[in-house]
């Protein structure tokens, strides 16, 4: 086994910390100086090696305790895992999925063994042996989708495809950037969209749908969505926000290169092929920006493009306010330079 995992908190102390390989593994979002909402999707197929695109599903040196996190967010509050009746094949679905992955890219961690409906499934990191009848609710701890993403780095969510949309009607989010499953729940793709800037009068939101619609099975896709984080706290939820809003008015040029962190998502959609559904994976990773500051070009291109980004962008992304004091202690960083195409580290 490789990789290590971290004893670390997402909360409290936050003793959250990348190792010199995460950091130089970190999918940094920008390819270019500048950013802007776009259709920003590709194949999500696998590699180059090293990088975080290399597996399916990234299992990383957080594991352990991210899924420990998950498992305290969820106690605290259950409605962080939901899925409508008609979605628990879906479910299946991407249980199957995911266990099919896991063990196909981490043998040494995960095994799946199937004997018609009679599957065992392996999972070492977390101490898991389970034997189970696929299909069979009754025969498993949990629903399908929250016994599989109990175990699985990131959000995740199920849509149901109808009458030419597709319906966030199942999900389990513990880790997001300010959105609630609790209030999305059941919505359809541009309502839940709703509150984004102008992706809507671009015309984004009418694409991407068209787009998911044609997904087709065993042809994924991928995105990157980013936002900034005051210390390494997963759960910035709404239902969590008197506990992280006040601390974004501690940011002082002192504090940046310790307490901000660039939170970058990295979306995966998948066609599920009994249900027809779409599975929505959204891994966060976290990088501290003395850790991103780093690598000279990710230092220079990010102080680019949170000094060049519209008020509107900065706002939904709730940094307008810190946006001179991080644009500031960027500058250090950046020594006027050209920078490479594309976001892989020089
Ligand atoms: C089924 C798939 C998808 C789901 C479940 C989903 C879900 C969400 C949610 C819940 C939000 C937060 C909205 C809020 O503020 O309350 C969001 C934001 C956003 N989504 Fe999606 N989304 C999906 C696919 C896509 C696709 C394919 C695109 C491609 C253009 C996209 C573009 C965006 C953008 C640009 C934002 C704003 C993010 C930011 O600036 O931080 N989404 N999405």
């Amino acid at each position: 086994m490789e990789t290590a995992f971290n004893e670390e908190t997402f909360r409290n102390d936050f003793s959250f910390k990348n190792s010199a390989k995460a950091i130089r593994r970190f999918p940094f979002p920008f390819s270019e100086d500048g950013y802007m909402y776009t259709v920003n999707m590709e194949p999500h197929v696998p590699g180059p090696k090293g990088t975080v695109f290399e597996p399916m599903f990234d299992v990383d040196e957080h594991y352990l305790s991210e899924m420990h996190d998950r498992a305290l967010v969820l106690n605290e509050d259950p409605l962080r895992c939901q899925s409508l009746p008609h979605m628990t094949l879906a479910g299946w679905d991407l249980l199957e999925l995911i266990m099919e992955s896991k063990a196909r890219d981490y043998p040494e961690w995960f095994e799946l063994h199937k004997d018609g409906q009679a599957w065992h499934w392996i999972n070492r990191p977390l101490g898991i042996d389970q034997k189970f009848t696929f299909l069979d609710e009754s025969t498993l701890p949990y629903g399908p989708m929250e016994y599989i993403t109990r175990q699985s780095q990131g959000d995740f969510t199920l849509q149901d495809q109808r009458d030419e949309n597709l319906w966030m009607d199942a999900g389990m989010v513990t880790t997001q950037a300010d959105w609630s499953l609790d209030f999305d729940i059941g919505m359809g793709f541009h309502e839940w969209h709703a509150p984004v800037p102008r992706a809507h009068e671009m015309g984004v939101f009418d694409r991407a749908l068209k787009f998911l619609l044609k997904l087709q099975h065993g042809a994924p896709v991928r995105r990157f969505n980013w936002t900034l984080t005051v210390d390494p706290l997963l759960d910035t939820s709404p239902e969590n926000y008197p506990k992280w809003g006040p601390m974004r008015a501690d940011i002082r040029p002192e504090n940046v290169g310790e307490r901000m962190y660039l939170r970058v998502e990295l979306q995966t959609l998948y066609r599920l092929p009994r249900s027809n559904g779409i599975a929505f994976a959204i891994r966060c990773y976290l990088i501290r920006f003395d850790d991103l500051v780093t690598i000279p070009k990710w230092g220079r291109r990010l102080h680019r493009v949170l000094r060049d980004i519209p008020d509107d962008l900065a706002t939904y992304k709730g940094f307008l306010r810190n946006r001179n004091s991080l644009v500031q202690w960027l500058s250090q960083y950046d020594d006027g330079l050209p920078t490479s195409v594309g976001w892989m580290p020089d």
